[in-house]
């Protein structure tokens, strides 16, 4: 091509009429795009040249201009339809290189598992009701009567100094032990006999440190019956260790003192980790201190409503975090509350 030629009535240049078929021809978007800046662009051929038409004596600008703005038109139009058809090929093409098997099954969602926390308590409530214990709820938010002196601890008593926790307008607190279900229990059973009932929950203290969340949780189990004594507690308290924790595990009980049980015992067990010969989950003592029980006191008796005259039975509770935490490995039991998928993941 020489001289200058006619397309759609615009008169074209040679490189013009060139660029124009290349535009037609262009077998890629890249390509086009590169003609679209070297013809279109911000300092493409068209656009200098347009913005030359001022410069022009006054007696040719209106036939450039003209001439100008429809070969931009037409090199637009040519453009987006040459674009339109690429695209549609560079995907057809894409389809079949990438071989999309769109029978495949997708990538597995992500499945999550029970908390470390919640399994334990689950173990521990399959435990009781194979025992013949039966799950009685009691409220988190407690009044003092129920947490406090219906278990023999009045106001001033000594034993409330490990039992600091979050009060709420008088005379509500966040329940610290699981305790108050023994009278609770009591007083819904009305007077029937045997009373086999275990509770599990979340239990409130002003406590933070490694072993001590504010927010923990505990067991208790309560029997009551007639002629009940310390020898049924022990049988069903070394049961409930074999059911939880499988075989014969080795056991020490101790007295103790809890305010609502008389007398009291406390259970250590034999640490699984060492096997009694000292470690740092036990301080190296070679036992861990796990269970507090007890025979119900006389008054906790009185207060749900049974006559301690004829009836007896013994009460006992355990941390469930701390069982988790043994069970686990975890030396630290804020780390269960913390969410962190890195713990989370290996348990
Ligand atoms: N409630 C006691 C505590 O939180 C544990 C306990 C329960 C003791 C039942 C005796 C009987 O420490």
């Amino acid at each position: 091509m020489t001289g200058p030629e006619e397309l759609h009535g615009v008169t074209l240049l040679a490189e013009e009429a060139a660029a124009l078929a290349a535009m037609a021809d262009a077998s890629s978007v890249a390509e086009l795009e590169r003609l679209r800046v070297e013809w279109l662009g911000r300092r493409g051929r068209v656009t200098e040249q347009l913005r030359a038409v001022g410069t022009l004596p006054a007696d040719q600008r209106r036939t450039a201009g003209q001439r100008l703005n429809a070969l931009r038109a037409l090199m637009e139009k040519r453009l987006d339809a040459r674009l339109a058809e690429c695209a549609r090929r560079d995907l057809e093409q894409r389809l079949i290189e990438e071989r999309l098997d769109l029978t495949l099954p997708s990538a597995p969602p992500a499945v999550g598992r029970l908390h470390p926390v919640t399994r334990t308590r689950r173990r521990l409530e399959d435990a009781m009701v194979r025992l013949g214990f039966s799950l009685f709820e009691g409220p988190q938010v407690e009044d003092e009567w129920h947490n406090f002196e219906a278990l023999n601890m009045p106001a001033e008593h000594p034993a409330r100094e490990m039992h600091d926790t979050f009060y709420l307008p008088p005379p509500y607190l966040l329940r610290t032990h699981t305790s108050p279900f023994q009278v609770r229990s009591m007083k819904a059973a009305q007077g029937r006999l045997p009373l086999r009932v275990f509770t599990i929950g979340t239990t409130f203290r002003r406590d933070d440190d490694p072993t001590h969340a504010p927010q923990f949780m505990q067991m208790e189990g309560l029997l009551l019956d007639v002629g009940i004594g310390l020898g049924h507690l022990k049988g069903v308290v070394r049961q409930v260790f074999k059911e939880v924790f499988g075989g014969d595990p080795v056991l020490r009980i101790r007295p103790s003192f809890f305010p609502f049980t008389e007398p009291s015992v406390e259970w250590d067990m034999q640490c699984t980790l060492c096997g009694g010969s000292g470690c740092r989950v036990c301080q190296n003592t070679g036992f861990l201190e796990l269970l507090g029980s007890g025979m119900v006191h006389p008054h906790v008796i009185r207060a749900g409503g049974y006559d301690p005259e004829l009836v007896s039975g013994f009460a006992f509770g355990w941390g469930v975090d701390r069982l988790a935490m043994l069970a686990y490995g975890i030396d630290d039991i804020r780390l269960l509350y913390q969410n962190d998928l890195r713990l989370l993941n290996q348990l």
